[in-house]
């Protein structure tokens, strides 16, 4: 049951005044002191740099314990829905609130494949871009682009059904523009997506079929795939998701929302950060022991070296995205797919991560696994390049980002997002003509 309640009130004295504060409860029990009158009724504002401790909303969406480790889309855990669901249900979760029935899933998983293509015209955006162009600089260009094949979208305010055609374009095609990006970096032809293939499968399909092949997807790649994207496809208030319910606080539509999240994404402090995990491995591999280095490294008094994949700003235990895909991984090399033989840059996460969590200085600092140490190896075995790390992550997050950016649209009463500053620059001065100027 979702709960949203007043719970009692935090009193707050500056100099002689007193004010008291409305303190809520939510859903799991935790609190949030609601200043939301604070410079109305005191003159101050409230200083968070980072948001470290900032409730920019109230959510529906997705829980996160960092202390225990825990992660639920719509109450569901994280671990169940690795287990049971595909990506294409998680998507339908996230986005409507609820698993859907057999009819939903169906009509939903139609209008996917309908709206996979892309058109015809959009694929001269590609001849347009050097063939060294990162995947990510293709992707939120191209998505932006939409908009202007889609006019219908570009009014937010107009009915819910157009809002879910959107977002199948979105979805899709999301998927087909990374696909492409890959084919013009190989400078290999584009791939059409086909019918007959669910979500992942088509995926595949485009990435590494050859024209004319009747192309198999593999089943434990199809699989692991979806594992991956359905661990990534939401995280609540992280920095993207931010910046699409921001940039979507202006009423800007929905394409133009879900590019400005996939550069945020871009930055190696986020969607990028799997690929320094796996220059990392691939590194510790070429050259043959360095985990220690590494370790050493990062452990230096007063050094600005990380460890890559270690600790995140809310988990402060194990990552539980990262457990599910460690398992899932496991299972992999060791079983009967094809990654079998594949194992050895598993064996040296395994040993960077076993030599890691021997020392105080990870533990004290509850610097744990987080996904991107596991999700960048998955991706390798798929034979996904590493530059293409953070467009994998884009397309998984793609649900995340429209669920939260419905929500945001649905808030009332609906507010422009404007955070407010201290100014620190300098005090009141003149205009010096260009002669007097030193
Ligand atoms: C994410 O999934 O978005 C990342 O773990 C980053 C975050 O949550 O801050």
């Amino acid at each position: 049951m979702n709960r949203y309640e007043n719970v009692g009130k935090a009193e707050l004295k500056i100099g002689d005044k007193k004010i008291e504060l409305p303190i809520y409860e939510g859903t799991e029990n935790e609190r949030g002191i609601d200043v939301s009158t604070l410079r109305e009724a005191t003159g101050h504002i409230t200083v968070d740099p980072g948001y470290m401790n900032t409730g920019s909303c109230t959510s529906n969406i997705t829980f996160i314990d960092g202390d225990k480790g825990i992660l639920r889309y719509r109450g569901i855990p994280i671990e169940e829905l690795a287990e049971k669901a595909s990506f294409i249900e998680t998507a339908y979760l996230l986005i409507f609130g609820k698993l859907p029935t057999s009819e939903e899933l169906t009509a939903f998983s139609n209008g996917l494949t309908e709206n996979a293509p892309l058109h015809e015209d959009i694929k001269k955006f590609f001849d347009g871009f050097p063939s060294a162009t990162h995947p990510m600089a293709i992707l939120c260009s191209v998505v932006s682009a939409l908009s202007g094949y889609y006019p219908y979208s570009l009014d937010p305010k107009r009915d819910e059904s157009e809002i879910t055609s959107t977002a199948f374009q979105l979805i899709s095609k999301a998927r087909t523009i990374a696909a492409y990006s890959y084919r013009k970096s190989v400078g290999e032809p584009f791939i059409y997506p086909r019918e007959k293939f669910k979500y992942c499968q088509n995926f595949l399909h485009m990435m590494f079929s050859y024209p004319g092949e009747d192309y198999v997807p593999d089943p434990d790649m199809t699989r692991a795939l979806e594992l991956v994207l359905i661990l990534h496809a939401d995280h609540e208030q992280n920095c993207s998701t931010s910046t699409v319910r921001l940039v979507g606080s202006a009423r800007t539509n929905l394409f133009a929302s879900v590019a400005a999240g996939i550069c945020a994404l871009w930055g190696p402090l986020h969607g990028g950060a799997n690929q320094e995990v796996m220059e990392m491995l691939e590194d510790i591999n070429a050259s043959g022991e360095k985990i220690d280095h590494y370790i050493n490294e990062a452990m230096k008094p007063g050094s600005t070296k990380r460890l890559s994949g270690f600790g995140h700003r809310v988990y402060k235990t194990y990552d539980p995205r990262a457990k599910v895909l460690k398992e899932a991984f496991h299972r992999l090399v060791h079983g009967k797919s094809k990654f079998r033989g594949k194992e050895e840059l598993l064996e040296i996460a395994l040993r960077l991560e076993e030599r890691a969590l021997k020392e105080d200085f990870f533990i004290s600092r509850k610097l744990y696994p987080n996904v991107d140490f596991y999700s960048g190896l998955i991706y390798n075995f798929l034979g996904i390049p590493t530059a293409m790390f953070p467009v994998m992550f884009a397309i998984g997050r793609v649900p995340g980002w429209i669920a939260h950016w419905k929500e945001m649209r649905e808030t009332k009463p609906p507010r422009i997002g404007r955070p407010r500053q201290i100014y620190t620059g300098p005090a009141k001065s003149s205009y010096i003509p260009i002669e007097q100027r030193t």
